[in-house]
């Protein structure tokens, strides 16, 4: 007999609160606690104490509860079976820039695919107790009460936030002249460095769109689903469907999704462009 394999959303949902809730766990306990913090290889590329224990516990739940299952953890790579159309995607400090310099604003992000599809979502910033939780098809809440994205129905009145990767010294395509020309275009863009919230931002509505190139599976995998059940978008720049291992997402309230996409699509290289004059005959302001 065959079961149907979006049947166990639910006791999905709660094995990834359980794991989030149980690497954020680690992650208050090393909270200004750290002594030393290693670069992965890329300059800036940080890695800590806390990432390594907070993947560690959010390991330790996932084989106890579904050992038969796939994981994609940031720091240990691939495990478990990878043949399974279960696959986690595991990151245990999304934001460990901010979190070495104890600035608070980081989570872990504990997503499932299924057949390659995020279907499940938790994110926990331990800094706020914030727990956004969403599953195909359930909705999606923050600290267990329902969320939805803004209403926000314009470029010119949206705030937005991006981030930068780790590449970004050694690559044109470094998402600065995107960043520059929606400056110009919006009430702002924040750039907060941990993906996992600004796309739990853009689920429970204080922001209303979110762009970045240069991201993993883990950054993105359990946003996406927040995003989408709280009634958002999210796709690739163009507005076609999002491939999870493209690296690149757009996500918004789905109001201003055509519209943040048509202007990512026109952004010319930064030094193409003849300076603020150029973008200000653009501007709403
Ligand atoms: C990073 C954060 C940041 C984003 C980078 C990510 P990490 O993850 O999500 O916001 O701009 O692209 O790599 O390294 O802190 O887990
Ligand atoms: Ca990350
Ligand atoms: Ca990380």
């Amino acid at each position: 007999m065959s079961v149907n394999r979006f049947d166990r959303l639910p006791v999905f949902l709660d094995i990834a609160t359980e794991a989030a809730l149980a690497g954020g766990a680690v992650l208050k306990s090393y909270w200004g606690k750290l002594d030393g913090v290693e670069e992965k290889g890329r300059s800036g590329d940080l890695v800590t104490a806390a990432d390594k224990a907070a993947e560690a516990r959010v390991l330790e739940v996932l084989r106890r509860h579904v050992p038969e299952h796939g994981i994609l953890a940031e720091e240990s790579g691939n495990l478990g079976r990878q043949a399974s159309p279960f696959l986690w995607a595991i990151d245990p400090l999304d934001g460990t820039t901010n979190y070495a310099h104890q600035y608070p604003v980081f989570a872990v992000s504990v997503g499932l695919l299924i057949e390659g599809k995020p279907a499940v979502g938790v994110v926990y910033n331990p800094a706020t107790d914030e727990l956004f939780r969403a599953a195909k098809g359930l909705g999606a809440t923050r600290n267990r009460v329902s969320m939805r994205v803004s209403t926000t129905d314009s470029l010119a009145r949206s705030l937005l936030v991006t981030g930068f990767a780790y590449d970004r010294r050694e690559t044109d395509d470094n998402n600065y002249a995107e960043f520059c020309y929606l400056t110009h275009l919006t009430q702002g863009v924040r750039r907060s460095g941990s993906a996992s919230v600004d796309l739990a931002h853009v689920a429970c509505g204080c922001l209303d769109g979110y762009w970045e190139r240069g991201l993993s599976p883990w950054d993105i995998a359990a946003g996406i689903v927040l995003v989408e059940e709280a009634g958002g978008r999210v796709t690739a720049y163009d507005g076609s469907p999002l491939e999870v291992t493209s690296g690149r997402l757009l996500a918004t309230n789905g109001k201003i999704h055509r519209e943040t996409s048509d202007r990512l699509l026109e952004v010319r290289p930064l030094a193409s462009l003849p300076g603020v004059g150029h973008l200000s005959e653009r501007s709403p302001v």
